[in-house]
């Protein structure tokens, strides 16, 4: 017993030693898209060692990028070396040498160990950027979609590395919010996944694991929620007002459901259950919500036009 016990336990470490051995170290990191999400990412990741290239359509939009990580790195430095300021500038200088920029993905991506896309939402659009890619970057290169909707399965057969390809997604502000989920389709291999890990783990964050089912873990349980409110509320069954207060208060939410759909844009939450809805149109938790339709259509969308549920001023 016992020595079946060592044999057992050297056997485990050594399968454990040839997987980490196996995992792909990520140094050189591509970012398609610099827009919200992408400059977020590109920002952790160069801080944190990786050298980036940061890639969009055009140099104005990079550039605008740019200013925005500077500023973000700056906000960093206040709380992390407050009272460092020699070493704070020290880290955006260091940060700022890793990161570079360019319009032309195709011919950046040859020395690239990960690429991870955050461009629009829009499965032809990425699917495209995909194919495209798979020709350009190395055998060895990992492909990743920041989505928060789409299916991952989708874009991994648009190239001929499902292998190696999974996702990543983030969450908005990049910076501050600390999870990542890691996402898994039924071909990503044990050492994409470990190194995506390994990558999240790397830029400071706290991966958790998921399959490729929609909205993943968070928005799953966060979307359906927000539309169960926004049902309460057309039943006239409560004021938003006091869902959100109750969901404040009696859960200990930071932010009511209306508060956060206002915040996330109300096209971005109709876009996703609209989405969810023709995969599964049998779905109540999916049904898609005639006032929050209404809305979109006044082009009231949240915070970003001022007018949601609530009025910004
Ligand atoms: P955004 O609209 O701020 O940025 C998208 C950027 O991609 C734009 O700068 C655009 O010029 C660029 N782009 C579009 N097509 C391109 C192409 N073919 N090549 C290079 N660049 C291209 O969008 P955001 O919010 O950053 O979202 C990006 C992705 O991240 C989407 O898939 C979204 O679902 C996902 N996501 C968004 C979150 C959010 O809170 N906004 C949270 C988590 C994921």
């Amino acid at each position: 017993m016992a020595f079946a016990t060592r044999h057992f336990v050297r056997a485990a470490s050594s399968d454990a030693t040839t997987a980490a051995a196996k995992k792909l170290l990520i140094k050189h990191v591509t970012i398609i898209g610099g827009g919200l999400m992408g400059a977020g990412i590109a920002q952790v990741a160069a801080a944190s060692g990786h050298t980036v290239v940061l890639v969009d359509q055009s140099d104005e939009i990079l550039k605008k990028s740019t200013k925005g990580i500077e500023e973000s790195l700056k906000r960093v430095i206040k709380k992390k070396f407050a009272d460092k300021p020699e070493a704070g500038a020290e880290f955006i200088k260091k940060t700022l040498k890793n990161l570079t920029t360019s319009t032309d993905a195709a011919s950046v991506v040859h020395s690239t160990d990960l690429v991870i896309e955050a461009i629009v939402e829009n499965l032809e659009v990425k699917n495209k950027l995909f194919k495209t890619l798979d020709k350009f970057a190395p055998e060895h290169t990992i492909f990743a979609s920041n989505t928060s909707s789409l299916q991952i399965t989708k874009m991994a057969n648009a190239t001929t590395r499902q292998d190696r390809f999974g996702g990543l997604h983030f969450f908005n502000p990049v910076p501050m919010m600390k999870l990542v989920e890691v996402i898994k389709t039924p071909m990503t291999s044990q050492k994409t996944f470990e190194s995506l890990v390994d990558f999240s783990k790397a830029v400071g964050k706290s991966p958790v694991s998921c399959k490729d089912t929609p909205g993943f873990i968070v928005n799953r349980l966060l979307v359906p929620y927000m539309m169960e409110a926004v049902r309460l509320y057309e039943r006239g069954d409560a004021s938003k007002e006091d869902i959100d207060v109750a969901m404040k208060l009696g859960a200990g939410y930071p932010m009511g459901p209306f508060e956060l759909l206002d915040y996330v844009g109300l096209d971005t939450s109709k876009y996703i259950i609209d989405g969810w809805h023709s995969l599964e149109p049998n779905n109540p938790l999916f049904a898609p919500s005639p006032l929050l339709n209404k809305l979109v259509e006044e082009k009231k969308l949240g915070k970003k036009t001022g007018e949601g549920f609530y009025k910004y001023k």
